[in-house]
Formats: C-alpha cells, structure tokens, sequence
C-alpha cells in the first residue's frame, strides 16, 4: 500500500528524472556539435546504359589522409564505395557495384564525396547513403537515385504521310511516357484524335523508341510534342512558314531536391543509454 507520501516522494523522483534527462539531451546534442558534420546529398535520375552521378557534400577538411567516404545502398550488404587515407579501399564493395564506381579523388579535399557510376541499370534505383568522417566529425545523408531512360525528341515534316504532318521521334524513353501534342496558335486545342503516338522496344528490351505523328498541321504555327514521364520532361517545337522550317528541343529531368541531414549518434546513445539505466533502477 503506497501511501501519500510515497506516492509524492516517487512523483519528485520520476520528475527530476525527467528533467535530468532533458538536461542530458540537450547537453549530449551541444556535446555532439564537435562530433558531427553536416554532409548534403542531392536525389537525381540516372540514364540507363549513361554514366551517372550521386551527388553529395561535406564541410572540407584539408587534412585529405584522414577523410573516410563510404556509399551505401539499402538492401545492399557491403559498400557501394568506399575512399580513405587518400584513396579507394574497394574489399568490401559489393558485387553488383564491381568495376563501376569512383569518387572524385582530387575533389575530395574541398568537399566533393560524389559518386561517378558507370553504365547506370535499372536495378541501380534506390536509396542510397553518403557517410563521411574527417578530423571534425562524421556525418551522413541519403538521397534516392531513380532510374529509367529520357532523350531528346527530333521534329521534322513528315513527308510520308497523305496530309501536311509533323513527326516527332525520341530514340530512348523508360518508363512508357505521355506524349501531349499544343499548338501555340489554339493553346487550348486538344490534338488527341489527330495524332498517333507509337512506342518501339529497343534491342536491349527495356527502353523505347517514341514516334508520334501530328496530322493536318498549318503553316506559320509552332507546334510543340511534350513528352513526360516521372523521371524527365522532354519538348520538341516545329514551325513551318514559306521559307523556312524552325526546330527547337530541349530535355529537363523532374522532381531533383536537395535532402540535408546533420547526425548525432554519439550523443543520443549517450541519453538514450542513461535513461534506460535510470528506468531500470526505478
Ligand atoms: C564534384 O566533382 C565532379 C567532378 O569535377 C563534378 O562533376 C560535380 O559536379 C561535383 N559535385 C559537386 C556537388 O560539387
Ligand atoms: C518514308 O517511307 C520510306 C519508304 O516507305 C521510308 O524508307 C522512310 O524511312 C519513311 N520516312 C519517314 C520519315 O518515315
Ligand atoms: C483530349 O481528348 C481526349 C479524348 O478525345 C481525352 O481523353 C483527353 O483527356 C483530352 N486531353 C486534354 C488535355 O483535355
Ligand atoms: C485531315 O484533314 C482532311 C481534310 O480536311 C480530313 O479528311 C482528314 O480526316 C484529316 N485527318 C485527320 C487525321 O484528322
Ligand atoms: C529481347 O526479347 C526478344 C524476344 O523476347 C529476345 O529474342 C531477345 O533475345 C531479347 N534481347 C535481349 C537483349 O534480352
Ligand atoms: C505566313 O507568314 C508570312 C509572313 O508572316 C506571310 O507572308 C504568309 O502569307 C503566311 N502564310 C500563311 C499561309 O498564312
């Protein structure tokens, strides 16, 4: 039977424990400041069959012997990457990354951790992990690396067809995108019934070769194909006027953020640890 004193004394105990605690916490993070440094990645899109780069950063250190990067992927045992003491260390790189990886070796002193990956595939997708320590701390982020194909499409006059048509091709698309045709002249036309759009497997039975033919266009009218699926976005303008033809195309990828994150293991395994001490005497 607790009485109401007990029950006081045990309400001021498990206070003070709490306080304790917070006290703690917030002690070990300014403890952990000198133990960690802020290191930045950045998500992006690779190209199958391209080069690619995982990007990351960190506070430079000028004493380059003592920087230690390690790439990560998860679901991934082993290491993507690894370079310390000046130069790669590749024991424990798994195989699937052999023969595939690099740093920037004479980037790495001003704070250059990215990646180079040669021959991106499509299993290449996935979150991956920049850990760096230097002489001041240590410290990680993670980034998601998508992967999938996207190029550029080529307008012309499609000569072949029985009406005046445009033509735009784009040799290399994966996942299957869309393809939206607009007329500067009627932006709100919809050019679905007049169009035909085609996707062709590509030898390697992955990406797609991207036809689409717009019918019964007018002369003196830019008209532009957009082509977009979730890794990039891709526009190709055709005009056509007595004269002459005007072309323009250009690629941009979508959906690249930065993702920043500061760690502090030392620290919170330090409160973490004092207060599970303090429950279990309690
Ligand atoms: C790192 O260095 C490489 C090679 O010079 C460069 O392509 C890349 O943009 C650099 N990354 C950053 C984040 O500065
Ligand atoms: C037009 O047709 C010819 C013969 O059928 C073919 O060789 C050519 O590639 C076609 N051109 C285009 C742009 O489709
Ligand atoms: C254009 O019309 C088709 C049907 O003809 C419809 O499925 C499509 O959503 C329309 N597109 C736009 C942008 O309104
Ligand atoms: C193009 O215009 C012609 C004549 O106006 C018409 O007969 C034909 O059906 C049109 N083609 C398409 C694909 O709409
Ligand atoms: C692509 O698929 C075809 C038919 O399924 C097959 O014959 C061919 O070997 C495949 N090519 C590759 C590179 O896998
Ligand atoms: C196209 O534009 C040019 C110059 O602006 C003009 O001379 C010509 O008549 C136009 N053609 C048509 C079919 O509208």
């Amino acid at each position: 039977m607790a009485t109401l004193g007990q029950i006081v004394f045990w309400s001021i105990i498990s206070s003070i424990i709490i306080l304790a605690g917070a006290i703690a916490l917030i002690i070990g993070f300014g403890i952990s400041g000198t133990h960690s440094i802020t290191v930045t990645a950045l998500s992006s899109a690779g190209n199958i069959g391209d080069d690619g780069i995982l990007s990351c950063t960190f506070e430079p250190d000028i004493k380059l012997s003592g920087i230690v990067i390690q790439w990560l992927k998860e679901g991934v045992t082993g290491l993507v990457h690894e370079f310390k003491e000046g130069k790669d260390d590749l024991s424990d790189q798994n195989e699937m990354f052999r023969g595939r990886t690099a740093v920037f070796a004479d980037q790495v002193r001003v704070g250059n951790a990215s990646l180079r990956l040669k021959d991106v595939r499509l299993t290449d997708a996935g979150t991956y992990k920049c850990h760096v320590l230097t002489a001041n701390g240590k410290g990680n982020a993670g980034l998601e690396y998508k992967t999938g194909a996207f190029s550029i499409p080529e307008m012309d006059v499609d000569y072949n067809a029985s009406s005046e048509s445009f033509r735009c091709e784009a040799p290399r698309w994966f996942p299957q995108p869309t393809v939206v045709w607009t007329s500067q002249a009627d932006q709100r036309a919809n050019f679905s019934q007049v169009s035909d759009t085609s996707f062709e497997l590509n030898s390697e039975n992955v990406t797609m070769k991207v036809i689409s033919i717009l019918y019964n266009v007018t002369i003196n009218n830019t008209y532009s194909c957009m082509i977009e699926n979730n890794l990039a976005k891709a526009t190709g303008d055709i005009k056509v006027t007595d004269s002459e033809i005007k072309r323009q195309s250009h690629l941009e990828l979508l959906d690249s953020k930065a993702s920043l994150r500061v760690s502090s293991f030392f620290a919170v395994g330090w409160v973490l640890l004092s207060l599970s001490s303090y429950l279990m005497l309690k």
